[in-house]
């Protein structure tokens, strides 16, 4: 292996790879070596990063058609981020979509890495909370059973099986990291069912309202999008020697209930900010949100050195000091 590194993102585009450009933009280096090149693959074309110490590459092609994968590894990258996805909400409502780009999407780039001689990069596979299904009668620990209740989680578990599999054969050094809710999500609203727990943070403190639609003793948990980039880097650098052929591990994550991130926001906003929320029943959401894992118990992944947010108060003060300039809306 060269001493300079190529790294290939895929979902590039996406809120996660974003934030991981972002900051390998800023620290050039992955296991103490700096960064030669980056790849950047999505299905929208990808903003790429302006004054990079290293060369951009961007690709604009859909993972889960022939050919578009065994592009993106052509030149060999030492390490593969896959992060492309449809998110949980439209793998349920497009099934052959999701099934296409989670589950063929990922299959077509383990194969191209499989099928290229003496290839054996690190991958890092972003896997999610929805591999698991209830019945939940506490936190879900390292070794419960993935049963999941949704297409996007079903689809999540099979790549996670592959990633294993893959590993053993020794096709690739794969890591799976469980991701939770990444919170405070930053831009505009979007669609998931889950998005109302970064709205009622996000849309109060700069200064617009938002929708509360379930009961605020709801326990749920969260890592930011920096813990979550952090998540990701350590994978990449993990020593897999110790995982025992069980690549796939849950992230730790901040429980919480939403009276508890409300108590977040007052302290950050003030009660003004604590305004903005307007409380509208949605049965449906409630309905989807209480099939959902809420807490986790992730000692794997603490043994093994993942660090999350301290608290949801930290979860919020990264919000404000990441995407509004370090001000709140008053
Ligand atoms: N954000 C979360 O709360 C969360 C939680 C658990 C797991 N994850 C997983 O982490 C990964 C990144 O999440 P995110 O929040 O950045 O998602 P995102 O939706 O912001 O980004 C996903 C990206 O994948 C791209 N994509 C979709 N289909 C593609 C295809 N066929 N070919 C190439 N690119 C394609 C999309 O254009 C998008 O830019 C996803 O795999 C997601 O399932 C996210």
């Amino acid at each position: 292996m060269s001493e300079s590194l190529h790294i290939l993102i895929t979902g590039a585009a996406g809120m996660i790879g974003q934030k991981l450009i972002a900051r390998l933009t800023r620290e050039p280096r992955l296991g103490g070596k700096p960064i030669e090149r980056l790849t950047l693959v999505d299905v929208v074309e990808p903003a790429a990063p302006n004054n990079t110490p290293f060369k951009v590459t961007s690709r604009t092609g859909d993972l889960s058609l022939p050919g578009e994968a065994s592009a993106a590894v052509a030149d060999s990258p030492q390490y593969v981020f896959h992060l492309a996805g449809v998110v949980s909400g439209e793998a349920e409502t497009d099934f052959e979509k999701g099934y296409r780009v989670n589950i063929d999407g990922t299959r077509f780039l383990f194969e191209a890495i499989r099928s290229r001689e003496g290839y054996k990069p690190r991958v890092v596979f972003t896997s999610s909370a929805a591999v698991y299904g209830g019945p939940f009668d506490g936190p879900v620990t390292d070794d419960f059973q993935l049963t999941p209740h949704s297409s996007y989680g079903v689809a999540k578990a099979i790549g996670e099986q592959w990633l294993a599999d893959y590993s053993r054969r020794g096709f690739f050094d794969g890591v799976g990291i469980r991701l939770p809710a990444i919170t405070v999500r930053p831009g505009k609203p979007n669609k998931a069912a889950s998005g109302f727990f970064s709205s009622i943070i996000r849309e109060p403190l700069a200064g617009q309202n938002a929708m509360l639609p379930i009961s605020e003793d709801t326990l749920h948990s969260h890592a930011s999008p920096r813990a979550a980039v952090n998540y990701l880097l350590h994978a990449a650098t993990l020593d897999t020697s110790g995982l025992d052929q069980r690549p796939n591990l849950m992230m730790p994550a901040v429980a919480c209930t939403i009276a508890e991130q409300i108590e977040a926001l007052r302290k950050a906003g003030g009660d003004a900010a604590v305004a903005r929320i307007r409380r509208v029943r949605d049965t449906l959401i409630e309905r989807i949100v209480s099939g959902w894992p809420h807490q986790f118990e992730a000692k794997r992944a603490l043994a093994l050195g993942f660090v999350p947010d301290k608290s949801f108060d930290e979860i919020v003060a990264i919000h404000i000091e990441d995407e509004l300039g370090g001000k709140a809306a008053a």
